[in-house]
């Protein structure tokens, strides 16, 4: 492995990637708010030797052991990583799948048989949530499923066919999904399909996350205003490193795969030198691009992007966080809009053609059963802070049942003065209608989702299916929120 990919020494390695140890703490921007925090919240004089401004890391694959065709069988592990971020001899210790930060990148096909042998090394118990999947509730590393410190246990499902699409796994233990992840468990997974009208475009794959650190240079607990807010760290990373540079032509198109990982941020991505088609969403190709000027991703959200290399004058290049408000009461909201990578001009290419058509997306019928799900926040008890229809999560409670194979249509509502991210496991839905300052909108297109950001005061209008039986969660994926109750399980039994 090259300098530029996470670096493996036995058991330990540097992670965030390139230039580590090259960074100097005076080439550091001084300027933006991020680096604002980072040096209030660091020893004084000192700052983290993030990699800045290298090229954007590839993701570390994770090997397939299996030889066999529609086969996937690897190992994971996660466990602490000291890395060393400072001049000096401390480390900074991460929690991570296979020593690396992001996990590793699971490449799936559809229709694969894939068994995962995951072994916990932390001191706590963890699990492994492949968020998005529709893989059976008992493989899906839930709140009722843990690993003890010390364990192994094997992950197995069967891929479906149709269900290409960019995924994301991580922890799950009830209480301490946010903290596990905001480590650094997380980690990327594709599924691909073997008709898939882009191929010929080359990809980036973009994994953003959060690193908060404290005084010491160690990865912060959360204050109070995360476990209100949502954790805001002072950096966004991608695929760990900070600010990095992707390399475009003119005219080029690449198919970008965007991660929002964080524990918190809503991000409003666009490129405003560029063409962008969105093409994708959290279960894959929608049926047609649709050309855009920015994109808003919420935690746990993904997208495909086209991005046509333009580098239209007088705007910034690079991928742009652009101000969003989602009602924090404790962080300042963002004011300007931050490069969180630069886009670097290579040459002229010629343009390829974007399909018109992606693929097919059946809208769902007419439901047969209706919820009303209901996000509130209860500041006044801090035993029970935030809610859903009323109630904090509680693992030994079934909140509802329904019937596998059954449509079910819900409204989302976010009774709130937050923006609350809801997701749903096991399956994707489709959304129908939103609702701006109370009035329905119908939703323009069909895609597939498995979070939608349900803002302050407004609702949602979704459908789905559960192909498969059994117990699954719905939550906000604010993970601080989901941590302190905005969560509940449905029971779906055999249709
Ligand atoms: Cu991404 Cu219940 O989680
Ligand atoms: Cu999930
Ligand atoms: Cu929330």
């Amino acid at each position: 492995m090259d300098r530029r990919h996470f670096l493996k020494s036995g058991s330990q390695l540097a992670l965030l990637a390139a230039g580590l140890r090259q960074a100097r703490a005076d080439s550091l921007p001084v300027h933006s708010e991020h680096a604002g925090h980072a040096a209030a919240a660091t020893p004084a004089g000192s700052v983290p030797l993030l990699p800045r401004g290298e090229r954007l890391p590839a993701l570390t694959p994770l090997a397939n052991q299996s030889a066999l065709d529609g086969q996937f069988v690897a190992q994971l592990e996660a466990a602490p990583l000291p890395v060393a971020l400072w001049d000096d001899a401390r480390r900074t210790t991460f929690w991570a799948y296979n020593a690396s930060v992001p996990g590793p990148l699971i490449e799936l096909w559809e229709g694969d048989e894939v068994d995962i042998a995951f072994s916990n090394r932390l001191p706590q118990p963890t699990s492994v949530h492949w968020h998005g999947l529709p893989v059976p509730p008992d493989q899906d590393g839930g709140p009722h499923n843990t690993v003890a410190p010390g364990e192994t246990r094997h992950y197995r499902f069967t891929l479906p066919e149709g269900c290409a699409g960019s995924y994301w796994y991580h922890p799950h233990p009830h209480g301490h999904t946010a903290e596990q992840a905001f480590r650094g468990l997380a980690g990327a997974l594709l599924v691909r399909s073997r008709n898939d009208p882009l191929r010929h475009l080359p990809e980036k794959l973009l994994v953003l996350s959060d690193l908060k650190l404290d005084a010491d240079g160690q990865i912060a607990a959360n204050d109070m205003a995360d476990l209100h807010d949502g954790r805001e760290g002072q950096f966004v990373l991608i695929n760990g490193a900070w600010q990095p540079q992707i390399t475009l032509a003119r005219g080029e198109r690449q198919r970008w795969r965007l991660w929002n990982a964080t524990s918190a941020r809503i991000i409003k991505l666009a490129l405003p030198a560029h063409e962008v088609h969105l093409v994708g969403t959290d279960g894959g190709l929608i049926t047609a691009p649709r050309l855009i000027d920015s994109i808003t991703l919420s935690p746990g959200e993904r997208a495909e992007l086209v991005v046509t290399g333009r580098f239209a004058a007088g705007q910034p290049a690079g991928l742009q966080s652009q101000p969003y408000e989602r009602g924090k009461r404790m962080h300042a909201e963002q004011e300007q809009d931050e490069t969180l990578a630069e886009v670097v001009e290579h040459g002229v290419r010629p343009t390829p053609v974007l399909p018109a058509q992606l693929r097919d997306i059946a809208a769902l019928g007419t439901p047969g059963w209706r919820r009303r799900i209901v996000l509130s926040e209860n500041m006044g008890d801090p035993r029970a802070p935030f809610l859903i229809n009323g109630r904090g999560y509680d693992m030994n409670r079934i909140d509802g049942t329904g019937v596998a194979g059954r449509i079910e249509e819900w409204e989302v509502v976010a009774d709130a003065h937050m923006d609350h991210p809801f997701h749903v496991h096991g399956t994707q839905f489709q959304v129908l209608a939103r609702s701006v300052d109370g009035i329905w909108e119908d939703e323009p297109f069909l895609a597939w989702r498995d979070v939608v950001n349900v803002p302050a005061g407004q609702m949602v209008r979704l459908r789905f299916v559960q192909a498969l039986p059994g117990l699954r969660m719905y939550h906000c994926h604010i993970l601080e929120h989901e941590d302190q109750g905005m969560m509940a399980q449905i029971d779906f039994l055999p249709g």
